[in-house]
């Protein structure tokens, strides 16, 4: 049984998708949870289904914007300010790729996407760190992507690029954190089954992209949430600086048919 009362988790981008199922899972663990994101509306219904689900006030939404840097700063010093400390910082507010190619891919797109998805990871490690030297414990969990470890659809390079940044820098933090009982670990999942893969790919999302998974099931934003509750407990006190797949075997097989892969990038763009 993993415990995580009397300790506080901050979860990026966690009212949504993996975020949400991570608080949802540390918060049935005991935690009390900050849900921090961009959208005001959307972090209070989540606290509000937390705290009513669970029959106490576990869940604390704090608006964010992982990109302001102030803000950033802010959140940390709310959340120790409300609950006394900081444990556990799970980062997993993202955006996607653009979907261009990258030879028609403009600067500013590119910064973007690595402005989130990589400066975000910095910023929220870096109030997070501050606070967990103080306390000489914590533990952070960067979700980052299989598009971390190898490529990912067409069209995708700087969501890609963000990831293995993501990863990297994930190792470097853990380097210099242990020095203050702290480790940093990074997930790697594959495809999950959001709300936002669901609406992506259609009808019978999870059905056809099971096809495309060795294990025959595409793993689900729970998934994500147990391991990362599995990483930022006792039980792997001895893993940091490294990046664990959860992908159900998805990228085990070699890209075949190079054409096809090409054109799916056409393809995603029609759905
Ligand atoms: N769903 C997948 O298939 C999948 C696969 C691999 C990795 N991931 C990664 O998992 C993480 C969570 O994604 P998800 O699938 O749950 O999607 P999601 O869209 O439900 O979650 C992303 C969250 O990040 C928040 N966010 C975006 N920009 C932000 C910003 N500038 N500041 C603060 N919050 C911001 C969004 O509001 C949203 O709540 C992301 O990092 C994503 O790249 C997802």
């Amino acid at each position: 049984m993993i415990e995580f009362t009397n300790k506080t988790v901050v979860v990026t981008g966690g009212g949504s998708g993996i975020g949400f199922a991570c608080a949802r899972a540390f918060a049935s663990a005991g935690a009390t949870v900050v849900l921090a994101g961009r959208r005001a509306e959307v972090l209070e219904n989540a606290a509000t289904t937390l705290n009513d689900e669970l029959g106490r006030e576990c869940a604390i939404a704090i608006p964010a914007d992982v990109t302001d840097e102030s803000a950033v700063a802010n959140l940390f010093v709310t959340a120790v300010e409300r609950t006394g400390r900081v444990d556990v910082l799970i980062n997993s507010h993202g955006t996607g790729g653009s979907g261009n190619f990258l030879v028609d891919m403009d600067a500013a797109t590119f910064r973007a996407t690595l402005d989130t998805n990589l400066t975000g990871v910095f910023l929220a490690m870096r109030g997070a760190l501050n606070q967990m030297r103080e306390q000489s414990a914590g533990v952070i969990v960067n979700i980052a992507s299989m598009a971390g470890r190898r490529i990912s659809n067409s069209g995708m390079g700087d969501y890609v690029a963000s990831k293995h940044g993501v990863v990297g820098l994930t190792m470097q933090a853990a380097a210099e954190a242990a020095q203050w009982n702290t480790r940093v670990v990074a997930i790697c999942p594959g495809t999950v089954l959001t709300e936002m893969i669901q609406i992506a790919r259609g009808q019978n999302a999870g059905e056809k992209l099971a096809k495309e998974i060795p294990l025959g099931e595409v793993a689900l934003p729970e998934d994500v949430a147990n391991l990362a509750l599995f990483l930022a407990s006792d039980l792997a006190g001895k893993i940091t600086g490294t990046a664990i797949d959860i992908d159900g075997g998805q990228w085990l097989p070699v890209h075949t048919d190079y054409a096809k892969w090409v054109r799916r990038r056409n393809l995603m763009n029609q759905m």
